[in-house]
């Protein structure tokens, strides 16, 4: 029941109308018999600083942080995690007494379900990452620090797969961290064990949309897609038909909403319940 101890906690984005984020932390909350609530706040732009400051004036917990603020809420905060900080973006921001400290959890959230649902092992992977954005620096930096020995980054843009290496390439000073042209792609597949899809090519509504050409792919790797609208892509589909194990982007998002919880919480996530929400509402969607 929503009472006067109730704690709030929620979303910060623009739009939130389609988050999983709601469903799947109140669930959590609820199961835990916690007396907590979470809530999305649709912040326009140029309100960021408010509403940040509005998380110390009503006693917020802590809130997610969801495009397009994920950067800007930065200056607003009293203390960046130092992985945030090499992220460069904040994804969770906790109260910890009026003063606000912002953490990225997306990065380790996508390692915590890659390991958890494949059970590979980080430290023998050779890896092509696909794409350069947001998502793929949160991802490049986690695998680095779980012990990535080898990384090569694939992007459209040149450039912002070179910056996006020369920004990351000291995390882990025993990972070899490269850039290749779109065009070199079919060599560096050939020896890799491990592909990862950030970009948001394949996603709904362009669901017939993939990167890549689909003999590239082959039995010896895991196809992971960070996309999990649809949650089977066109890229895992053939993934799959070339003998390929796959890994699909949700759980990437119950993985780092239960980062968030346990920052909020200090108790461990019920993972599978919230994997169980957030399935039940892309259900009712579809
Ligand atoms: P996010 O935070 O979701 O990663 P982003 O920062 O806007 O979003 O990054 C989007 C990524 O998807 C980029 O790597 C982008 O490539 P560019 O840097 O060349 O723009 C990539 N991307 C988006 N649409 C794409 C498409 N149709 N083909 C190839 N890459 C695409």
């Amino acid at each position: 029941m929503l009472n006067s101890h109730t704690v709030l906690t929620g979303l910060f984005g623009h739009p939130v109308g389609h988050s999983l984020s709601p469903v799947m932390h109140n669930r959590a909350f609820n199961v835990c018999g916690l007396n907590y609530r979470y809530a999305a706040f649709d912040i326009q732009p140029e309100r960021v600083g408010s509403a940040v400051d509005a998380i110390r004036a009503l006693g917020i917990r802590g809130v997610n942080v969801t495009v397009p603020h994920k950067i800007s809420v930065i200056p607003y905060l009293d203390e960046i995690d130092e992985e945030a900080a090499l992220i460069g973006a904040v994804n969770t921001i906790v109260n910890e007494n009026g003063r606000l400290v912002g953490y990225n959890t997306d990065g380790r959230g996508y390692v915590r379900s890659l390991v958890e649902e494949s059970g590979i092992n980080v430290r023998k992977q050779s890896a092509v990452m696909i794409g350069a954005g947001g998502g793929a620096r949160g991802v490049a930096v986690a695998l680095l620090q779980a012990g990535l020995p080898s990384l090569v980054i694939v992007n459209r843009s040149v450039d912002k797969a070179k910056q996006l290496a020369e920004d990351i390439k000291h995390v882990n000073p025993s990972s070899v961290v490269h850039t290749v042209v779109p065009g070199d792609i079919p060599d560096v597949i050939k020896e890799s064990t491990l592909l990862i899809q950030t970009t948001s090519v394949g996603m709904h509504p362009n669901v017939l949309e993939t990167p890549l050409a689909p003999e590239l792919l082959h039995e010896g790797m895991l196809v992971s897609d960070l996309v999990y609208n649809p949650l089977q892509t066109k890229l895992l589909q053939e993934a799959h038909n070339r003998g390929a194990r796959t890994h699909g982007g949700l759980g990437m998002l119950i993985y780092q909403g239960a980062l968030s919880f346990e920052y909020w919480t200090g108790i461990k996530a019920p993972v599978d319940e919230m994997r169980a929400a957030a399935m039940k509402e892309l259900e009712k969607r579809s």
